[in-house]
């Protein structure tokens, strides 16, 4: 395809703002499926995305309007997919903002917009769902000007629902998004934009071509990776699989080469002709680290190895979470996984419970610590990354403990703003900026991540009728009066109970940690204390009483069918126990000791 009949765009949008519903059109009206295939969404193809409403994996559907070929990208809509985002919208020369007429400029509609326009994208500002009675399509397109900036006069008026305006979208691509520029004569360069594992086709890749052309048959190199593999297929999503001869400069399609693992083919590597390299590498290519960690183990110790297989699957398309065995004295053996963020870690979750079929216990989780070790007789000073509580070198060797900031946008009606203030304020957060755009409340706080991973997200949105909306971003690690809390049931400490935590907060948590387990550990034949501790030093403690009676002692003396029976319950109730030195936990208990209160 020509370079002048190329266009390359993807959809900001904030979640539900109906970005999904307006893709669905434009396929529908460039005629890539009938009206029988768009029965579901297309874009949207992992049942986990379609229940929650949210994009995980960009995909790209090629679509043809009016001579033209128009690539549209799919980008996800969720801060811990920053990087995916970047890079799809690397790939493209504009992009359509997408704003709910009812709802306004959002939070994460102004992160995506910022790196859309760091791009020197040209943005079309669509404004969606006119059709509800409570849109105020004027009031957006002024939001638009005063919050983001941007010429809203020749916003497109849409209803992606009822099938308005989607014409006049498609044109506007073309008018107004820049051609691709490429030299067709150079090397090949082409940028990874996203790789998945496709049971028929193996890993698919999405590339962009900047220069040269991509040929079934070619032998490419990653350049980041330093692999070298030979194309066996070359095509683009219409959104069905098509095969093409090959891609050409500012052309977006897929290749597969017989790659085995997602891992191998990285986002943001650049991709080149073996034999006739171009001389160097697209810039910008991270390596994506996962921020928070936590322990995933089976509730029945039996399924162990149906959870290590179910995770390796879905590995097989996610490279951006990380794995490793771990064994824990109260819950035996699993796994430490690591995400990109707290999302991440439920999506990833959610797939082992419902597609694998698993009862899990998710540990506490945890963000990654810099702690600066002093020297011992037998090794130097050193820097190392913690990522489990657990694993919290002896007291005495640390030096300092640093733990990551991130900058948080929150965008919220005015009448949350008290309780949000708070909230902020308990996490230790640190207020930068506070401006009011149209009645709501556009907040800027630094905040410690090891205080948002818990269950910040949740407050934030329950305590504002989930009008509120959050966005970060990771600003580096700071030092910190950071302490190992540590959990003792009968004086044993549970390891997988353990946690880190600020000094000045360490009490607050300690306590009602120990209130709700002493609610959870029902009574045992003798008393049970419950303590926090930091070092040897107890900041909280409860104590269960010992049960006063033998229960047996209930059956008036004699039945014995009835005492084996209430033995045979006992014995099935413990199953659903974890044995801790000589006191049974229930499951429920890990898990409910951990949402903090
Ligand atoms: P993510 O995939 O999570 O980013 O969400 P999305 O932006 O793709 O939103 P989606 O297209 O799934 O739409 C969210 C909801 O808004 C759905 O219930 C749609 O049916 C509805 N919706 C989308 N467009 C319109 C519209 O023009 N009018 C009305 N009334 N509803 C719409």
């Amino acid at each position: 395809t020509p370079l002048d009949k190329i266009r390359n765009f993807s959809i900001i949008a904030h979640i539900d703002h109906g970005k999904s519903t307006l893709a669905d059109r434009l396929i529908q009206t460039t005629g890539g499926l009938t009206e029988r295939e768009m029965s579901s969404q297309v874009l949207d193809n992992m049942d986990i995305e379609k229940e929650r409403g949210i994009t995980i994996k960009a995909q790209t559907v090629r679509l043809n309007w009016k001579g033209h070929v128009l690539n549209l990208m799919d980008t996800p809509g969720h801060v811990d997919f920053a990087y995916e985002v970047s890079r799809s919208l690397a790939a493209c020369e504009g992009a359509l903002l997408v704003v709910d007429a009812a709802q306004g400029v959002e939070a994460q509609t102004l992160a995506n917009v910022y790196q859309s326009i760091e791009h020197d994208h040209e943005i079309i500002p669509v404004i969606n769902k006119i059709d509800l009675p409570a849109a105020e399509p004027e009031m957006v397109r002024k939001e638009i000007e005063d919050v983001i900036g941007l010429d809203a006069s020749n916003a497109v008026m849409t209803s992606a629902k009822s099938g308005i305006g989607i014409e006049e979208v498609l044109d506007a691509v073309i008018e107004r998004i820049p051609a691709p520029k490429g030299d067709l004569g150079a090397p090949l360069k082409a940028m990874l934009v996203d790789s998945w594992y496709d049971p028929y086709l193996g890993v698919v890749i999405l590339v962009r071509v900047i220069d040269g052309k991509i040929v079934k048959g070619q032998s490419i190199k990653f350049m980041a990776a330093g692999t070298t593999h030979l194309i066996d297929r070359v095509g683009a999503f219409t959104p069905k699989i098509e095969t093409l001869a090959d891609l050409g400069p500012g052309e977006i399609g897929f290749i597969t080469a017989q790659i085995k693992d997602v891992a191998q083919a990285r986002v943001g590597d650049t991709i080149t002709d073996s034999k006739k390299p171009t001389a160097e590498a697209l810039p910008g290519f991270k390596e994506v680290q996962p921020v928070v960690f936590c322990g995933l183990f089976p509730v029945d110790a039996a399924d162990f190895d149906k959870l290590r297989e179910s995770i390796s699957k879905l590995r097989l398309n996610d490279a951006s979470f990380s794995f490793e065995m771990e064994s824990s004295a109260a819950l035996g053996f699993g796994f430490r996984c690591g995400f990109l963020g707290l999302l991440h870690l439920e999506i990833i979750q959610e797939r082992l419970i419902r597609e694998y079929d698993l009862d899990l216990i998710t540990t506490a989780p945890s963000v990654v610590y810099k702690l600066v070790l002093s020297h011992t007789k037998n090794e130097d000073a050193k820097t190392i990354e913690l990522h489990n509580p657990a694993d919290m070198p002896d007291i005495n060797r640390i030096q300092s403990i640093e733990e990551p900031w991130i900058e948080a946008t929150i965008y919220a009606p005015d009448e949350y703003l008290g309780p949000i203030l708070k909230l902020c304020q308990d996490r230790r957060g640190i207020q930068k900026n506070l401006t009011y755009v149209g009645g709501r409340a556009q907040l800027t706080y630094e905040l410690p991540l090891n205080e948002v991973v818990f269950d910040f997200y949740d407050r934030l949105k329950s305590m504002s009728k989930g009008y509120a909306s959050f966005d970060y971003h990771q600003i580096g690690h700071r030092e910190g009066d950071l302490v190992k809390m540590s959990i003792l049931v009968n004086e044993e400490p549970v390891d997988a109970l353990s946690m880190i935590v600020h000094r000045g907060t360490a009490e607050t948590r300690g306590r009602g940690m120990v209130e709700r387990l002493k609610d959870l550990i029902p009574r045992h034949l003798f008393k049970i204390p419950i303590q926090a501790a930091i070092g040897g030093k107890v900041i909280a403690r409860e104590t269960i009483a010992a049960m006063r009676k033998d229960v047996t002692a209930k059956c008036y003396g004699g039945d014995a069918t009835r005492k084996r029976k209430l033995l045979d319950k006992q014995k099935k109730g413990k199953l659903k126990m974890r044995e801790y030195g000589s006191v049974s936990i229930p499951q429920e208990a890990f898990i409910a000791a951990l949402r903090m209160g």
